[in-house]
């Protein structure tokens, strides 16, 4: 476990601080994912589903749909690998990667089998203060670890998280409709923050 320094709360506009917690505010702390973690996973796969302004958020069992099933069953699988935040005690965020054998079997960000997938999401009230950062940094270090050599990920071409991406060293290798798909090299120097 790694305690890290976060960006301090905000306020929102009532002037309620952005965060619940009764601990010290500013430090969070990464972990390894392990089995235990599968139902915060689903959960934050949920959170990372792309939503246009406006629209309404779909029931949580979307996640039981196939093609989003397989990025959380039968957590955690031999080449399963995944990070996540604590503040307070409390789980606000993950990380984690999935290998698949081929692009039938694999998500919206498959590549090759050799590549993993990613999924990534902070809990709403948490983000934008570096926790996402934080975990990726710790998630390519699991991943070179493990002997991954990059990792790749589908992101909606008007999500935020570009921005994030672009920053921590991925580079778009194929431009869908709606969708970029994104791949890192963790051979790449890491340029975080
Ligand atoms: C993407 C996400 C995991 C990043 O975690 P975070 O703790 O907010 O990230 P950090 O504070 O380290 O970095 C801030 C960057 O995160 C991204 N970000 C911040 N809030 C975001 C939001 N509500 N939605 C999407 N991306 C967001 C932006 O790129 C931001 O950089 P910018 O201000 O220059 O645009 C988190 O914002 C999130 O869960 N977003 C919704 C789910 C999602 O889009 N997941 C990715 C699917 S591909």
């Amino acid at each position: 476990m790694d305690r890290v320094r976060i960006i301090p709360e905000t306020y929102d506009k009532l002037g309620v601080i952005n965060n619940k917690g009764t601990g010290d505010l500013n430090m969070a702390t990464i972990r390894k994912a392990g089995p235990e973690d599968q139902q915060f996973l689903r959960e934050m796969l949920y959170e990372s589903i792309h939503l246009p302004p406006g629209a309404d958020k779909p029931p949580f069992s979307i996640i039981d749909i196939p093609e989003l099933l397989k990025y959380t069953d039968d957590w955690m699988k031999e080449t399963d690998c995944g990070v996540i935040a604590e503040l307070d005690g409390n789980k606000i965020g993950a990380a984690w990667t999935r290998q698949f054998k081929d692009a039938a079997s694999g998500g919206y960000g498959f590549i090759d089998p050799a590549v993993p997938e990613l999924v990534f999401a902070v809990r709403p009230d948490y983000r934008g203060r570096g926790i996402g950062t934080t975990l990726m940094e710790h998630l390519f270090t699991e991943l070179n670890a493990i002997g991954f050599k990059k990792l790749s990920l589908s992101v909606n071409k008007k999500n935020r998280a570009v921005n994030l991406y672009k920053r921590l060293g991925f580079e778009k290798v194929k431009e869908q409709e709606t969708d970029y798909l994104m791949i890192k090299s963790l051979a790449n120097p890491p340029c975080f923050r």
